[in-house]
Order: structure tokens, then sequence, then C-alpha cells
């Protein structure tokens, strides 16, 4: 099977890694792919979100299948565009994959199917909001209603600042019209986990639970990143918790999409706030994670293809979907100044020596002229492996990249740790 995978960062990497062990793909290609991605397929210089320059190319390739990592070409219809093009494609259709491209939508959905979640208002007007954020009182948090690379979220402490942020989403238009509508909601207190699921419209399978780590510093502090490691399986998500989500939550999420007639192909993500009054839904993601999947991809035991296929020909229960034992984890090697203002272009040394005891995803990263490799991003490299226990795994990790160097190279200390 020919198969492409668009996107170009960790978590494609991984993507492609998994699928480059299937005996089904025979060829394998994505786009635009990275340095590292070029090890394991071919790397073709499309951009994530061209969608009739991709659907073009895949014709053209005679391309059998398509796989859509990124939430930004998902928002914008790509799976469909691939399917009226008579090409098999993994992945939410746009009206499907509006669960991440909307907030309000998505708050919407839950409260209509009493799926649960913080309690919210939607706004479209300044005045109203700045009411509603004062009658409300701190803490509150205000979010952009589209999507805006993971910032549009503030966890504000007092009034004032919930109401600079919908001044600055809604009056100047901070993150464009993504802010024009904004949700308010309650702030929930509690440990976070993430679960990503397979579906097929009908039926959901969860994988390995995971926890990613979204601040730039060591303790929790800086500014929200991307995701700076993430491990899996989460000591935090109980086999009780899990069978409360898969009731109260997954299973409900699967079928209100499919009631409103946006049947959900693909994976969601399930990012989850563990409160005292039980789990609660944070955000929906139409996509795989960053860095999530990349220490959950090395814990899958079966072939990424026919699950792939299975979940974009509605047979996902009839997969076998097995995970390794023990557990993994990855640590995100850094830009120093990420994710505010950063350098690249630096030549990244080690990366053989670290591939030994583990797996080296890349995320930033190209070729040089001289087939060397060199930081092209915020966050470069992913640097994974597994342990029998999570502390197997993290010191494995850590002990991989040392070898690794470039300049001005930042990364967390305590991954797993806190
Ligand atoms: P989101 O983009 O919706 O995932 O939000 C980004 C981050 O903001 C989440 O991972 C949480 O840490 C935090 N957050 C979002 N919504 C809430 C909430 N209602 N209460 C507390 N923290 C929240
Ligand atoms: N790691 C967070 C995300 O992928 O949205």
């Amino acid at each position: 099977m020919k198969v492409l995978v668009v996107g170009g960062g960790g978590r494609e990497h991984a993507i492609c890694w998994k699928l480059a062990q299937s005996p089904k793909v025979t060829q394998l290609y994505c786009a635009p792919g990275n340095g590292g991605i070029a090890q394991v397929a071919t790397c073709v210089p499309i951009k994530a979100t061209d969608v009739e320059g991709m659907v073009k190319w895949a014709k053209e390739n005679a391309i059998d299948f398509v796989m859509v990592a990124p939430d930004d070409p998902l928002a914008l219809g790509m799976v469909d565009a691939m399917e009226a093009a008579g090409i098999r494609a993994f992945g939410p259709r746009a009206n499907a994959a509006i669960i991440e491209a909307s907030k309000a939508f998505s708050k919407e959905l839950m409260k209509k199917y009493h799926i649960p979640t913080a309690k919210y208002e939607t706004f479209t007007e300044l005045d109203k909001a700045l009411t509603y954020i004062a009658e409300q009182g701190a803490p509150i948090v205000v979010k952009a209603d589209g999507l805006a690379l993971g910032k549009g979220v503030v966890v504000a402490s007092t009034v004032e600042e919930a109401q600079a942020a919908a001044r600055e989403m809604m009056e100047d238009k901070k993150f464009g019209e993504s802010g024009s509508t904004v949700v308010i909601e309650e702030c929930m207190v509690g440990p976070e986990v993430t679960v990503l699921a397979f579906c097929d419209g009908e039926h959901l399978v969860p994988m390995l639970s995971s926890q990613d780590h979204k601040r730039a510093y060591d303790g929790n502090q800086g500014p929200n990143t991307g995701g700076m490691g993430a491990f899996c399986p989460s000591p935090k998500y109980t086999p009780e918790i899990a069978k409360i989500c898969e009731e109260q939550i997954f299973r409900p999420t699967v079928e209100a999409l499919k009631a409103e007639g946006r049947p959900f192909k693909g994976v969601i993500y399930f990012g989850l706030m563990l409160t005292k009054d039980g789990p609660r839904v944070v955000e929906y993601n139409a996509r795989f994670g960053d860095p999530e999947t990349q220490p959950i991809l090395s814990m899958l035991d079966s072939d990424l293809m026919d699950i792939f296929e299975a979940c974009v020909d509605g047979t996902l229960d009839q997969v076998d979907i097995r995970w390794k034992p023990g557990a993994a984890c990855c640590i995100v090697l850094a830009s120093g100044g990420y994710p505010v203002k950063y350098q690249s272009g630096y030549p990244i040394s080690g990366l053989e020596e670290a591939g030994k005891s583990a797996t080296v995803f890349h995320a930033g990263t190209k070729a040089g002229e001289n087939g060397e490799i060199l930081t092209a991003g915020g966050r470069v490299l992913g640097v994974t492996a597994t342990g029998a226990t999570l502390e197997e795994a993290i010191a494995k990790a850590y002990e991989a990249a040392k070898p690794i160097s470039f300049q001005d190279m930042h990364f967390r200390t305590d991954i797993g740790k806190v």
C-alpha cells in the first residue's frame, strides 16, 4: 500500500516510524516531513494546510491511503477532499473535527448530551463578557473559540486578568477571528490526564492514558508550550476512573457526534481533569497529541496500519489492539528561548549514540547540505524510551539524551516526576 502521512513534527515522526514497521505499507511518504522522518519515509515538500496541493499530489502519485495528523488541515476539510477524490483517508471530516476547531461547539455538545465538563457561557459581545466575569469572580478561565496554537486559553486568578484576556481576544483580536467568540468557564482543579482513543464513527478504543508537561520550565513554571515531554500510562488514571470515563465521557461523546450527523473517524483526544467530583472534560482535540503520541505508539504492539484501516472501514470492533507491558517516556529537547523567541539552523550531534538506547523522534529538524541534521524549530527532538516501570523509562530517556547537543539546547529535568 502507498501511504501518505500529512504533517511534519514529532508526532508525525512517531506515526511514520510505526507505519514503516507494517508489512502492509510498501511505500511511505510524508508531507512536509522533517529531517528525521526522511529516514523512514520519502518527504514531499507540500505544506500541511495546502489541501488542494495535497489532493493533487496524492492523485498523481496513486496514493492508496492518507493519514492527516495535524488539527488545521483536518479543520480545513482535507479528509473530505481526499474522500471526494476517491482516496481513503484517516481522520475526522471537517464537520467532526469541529470538536477541536470550535470550543463553543464542543461545550454546547457536552451540555446537550450531559457530558461532564466545566460550567460555561459563550460570548460574542465584549460588554456582556466583562459583566459575566465580574459576576462570577475569579479564578475563571477565558478561551478563544477557534484554533490558537494552544495559546488561546487564560486561566485567570483575578477578575482584572480575566477581563484583560477577554479584551485582548475580542477587541484587540490577538488570535484574529479565533477570538471573536469567547468561552468563559469555571476553573476546575485536579490532575490532568490525556486519553487518546481510536474511533470508527461507531466504536471507540481508548489507548494507554498519558500525561504531558505544557510549561517550559521545571516545576511547571514559565510559559505554556506545545509540550515539553510526556509519559504513559498515567498512574493517576486508575481502572475505576477509566470505567467512569468510558461510561460518562468517551462513549457518550462518540454517540453524541453520531446523533448530530457528524460521525467521528480518527483519533479523539480527551483532555481530562480528575476533579474531586469526578473526571471532567477540559478539551477535545480531533487528532493524536504531540508529544503524547511518541510514548504511546512506542508501547503499541499491534500493526498501526490495521487500526487505521479499521477506523476508516468502521470495523474497529474486529481488530486486536495490544499494548506492551511497562511504560514509556518522551523528553523534548527544545531550542533555547522556545516558545517565545529562538534561533534555528544549528547542527545537532550525538544522535546516533542516543539512538542506541532510545528512539529519537525529530520534531523540528532538517537535513543540511552535507546530510548533517540541523535544528529547524522550537521543539527539536523527542527522546523516547520504554521500560518495565515508569521510573525505568524516565531514567533511560534521560540517559539516552545525554550525548545529544546543539547550541542553546533546553529541556526539562522533571518529566514524569511532577
Ligand atoms: P485547553 O487548550 O482547553 O486544553 O486549555 C489549556 C490548559 O488550560 C489546560 O490543559 C488546562 O491546564 C487549563 N484549563 C483549561 N480549561 C480549564 C478549566 N476550566 N479549569 C482549569 N484549567 C483549565
Ligand atoms: N500535547 C497537547 C496537544 O497535542 O494538544
